[in-house]
This record gives C-alpha cells, sequence and structure tokens, in this order.
C-alpha cells in the first residue's frame, strides 16, 4: 500500500471512529469538562485576538460558548456525526460560526485566510498531525497566532513507555493517540513556538505558535 494510500485508509478511520462516538462524547468527558477542560478552554480564548479565526476539529462545539464575540469563526470537523452536533450547539446558542465539513490535513482556504488558528484535543487523532500543522502554518497570516491546547505523551521514562503500549487500544476505542509528542510536531512543521504552558504537568500543554 502507498503511503498516500495508507495515510487515506487512517483518515477514514478515524472519521468512522469519530462518527460512531459522537452520540456518547459529551457524556463521556462530562466529569473532565467541569473539573478542568472548561478552565482551560477558558484561559485559551480569552487570549484569542480579534479577526478571522479558524478552529479545526471542532467536535460537538464544546468551544463555542468561548468564542470571543470580536472573532468571526469559522469551524471545521472531519466527522459529520460531530459537526451535526455542533450545529445543534450552535443553534441552541444562537452562535453565530461557520460549520464546515473538512479535513485539516486538506484544507481548502487560501494562504492567509485566517488572523489565527485554535484547535483543542484535536492533534491527537489527526492520522498525519505534521500535515495539519503545516496547514494551519499556510492558512494563518504571516505574525497571526497558533494556539493549541493539547494533551500528549508523558516524556518520563515508565510512564511514557506506558502510554506508548497502551496506545493501540487507546486509539481503537477512543480515536485519540495518548503518546503524541505535540510540541515536537509543531517545530517539526516549522511554526514558531512561542510559549508552552503546562496545565496538568506534561499531559496537557496550552501552545502558542505562529506560521
Ligand atoms: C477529541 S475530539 C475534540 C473535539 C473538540 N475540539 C473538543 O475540544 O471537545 C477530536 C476531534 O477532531 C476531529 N478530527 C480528527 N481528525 C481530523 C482531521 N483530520 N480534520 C479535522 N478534524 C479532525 C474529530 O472528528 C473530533 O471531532
Amino acid at each position: 500500500m502507498s503511503t498516500a494510500d495508507d495515510m487515506t485508509r487512517r483518515t477514514a478511520l478515524t472519521r468512522a471512529r469519530y462518527n460512531r462516538i459522537a452520540p456518547m462524547y459529551d457524556a463521556m468527558e462530562w466529569l473532565t469538562e467541569r473539573t478542568a477542560f472548561g478552565a482551560w478552554r477558558q484561559q485559551l480564548w480569552t487570549a484569542v485576538p480579534a479577526g478571522r479565526v479558524l478552529e479545526v476539529g471542532v467536535g460537538t462545539g464544546k468551544n463555542l460558548s468561548y468564542y470571543p464575540s470580536t472573532a468571526q469563526v469559522t469551524a471545521i470537523d472531519l466527522s459529520e456525526r460531530m459537526l451535526e452536533r455542533a450545529r445543534r450547539r450552535a443553534a441552541d446558542l444562537g452562535a453565530r460560526v461557520d460549520l464546515r465539513l473538512m479535513d485539516v490535513q486538506h484544507l481548502e482556504f487560501a494562504d492567509g485566510a485566517f488572523d489565527a488558528a485554535v484547535a483543542t484535543f484535536v492533534f491527537c487523532s489527526v492520522p498525519d498531525p505534521l500535515a495539519g500543522l503545516h496547514e494551519l502554518g499556510r492558512v494563518v497570516r504571516p505574525g497571526g497566532d497558533i494556539w493549541l491546547l493539547e494533551h500528549m505523551r508523558v516524556n518520563r521514562p515508565f510512564v511514557g513507555t506506558l502510554m506508548d503500549m497502551l496506545n493501540p487500544f487507546v486509539v481503537r476505542v477512543m480515536g485519540a493517540n495518548i503518546n503524541r509528542r505535540t510540541v515536537e510536531n509543531v517545530r517539526r512543521a516549522e511554526l514558531t513556538l512561542v510559549s508552552v504552558q503546562e496545565l496538568r504537568g506534561e499531559l496537557v500543554r496550552l501552545i502558542h505558535a505562529r506560521p
């Protein structure tokens, strides 16, 4: 199988996994949303500047209520079932957001079309994270902002190895990899790292980067 065929297959698998868990997704995250994620989302979106903002991997739309009123947000997701839920949430909240079915690995936007891009808990499941990060660097204008709130591999010998061992099982059930090296991936995608803040030790970090 060629590399391109393998990536197409892995992307289809990711879409199918999120379509499958979409009806349970909010319930699965209910507790963590209230005890941690909500505050981290608030912190991230407070830092997002006014202007044209792209949210990738919008999921069921958990960030919608945090969007700044000064931002014109376009939000995309690979999974039509997750996106359906985001549409419903946007209607309930009366949120102004342009929701589209799209793959972050192949964004259908012009170079520099956005002032900022945001992803929360997304690059753990994008099949080719470098391709997705490259795309963010392309569609955000020079000097613009890229904010990533992500869980990732812990760089400690025992815990890191355990995460590597458990990853194949977790990715099958949840659709997310627990051993991504997202800070390194940001560097490898030739984005400029502005800051990395540890929110739950090395496990969850808030990354600010620029194209
Ligand atoms: C763990 S969920 C996070 C959803 C949301 N950002 C949140 O914070 O609750 C990951 C989301 O990324 C989406 N996703 C995965 N790969 C993607 C891709 N290649 N392009 C766009 N979205 C993708 C999934 O469909 C899913 O909705």
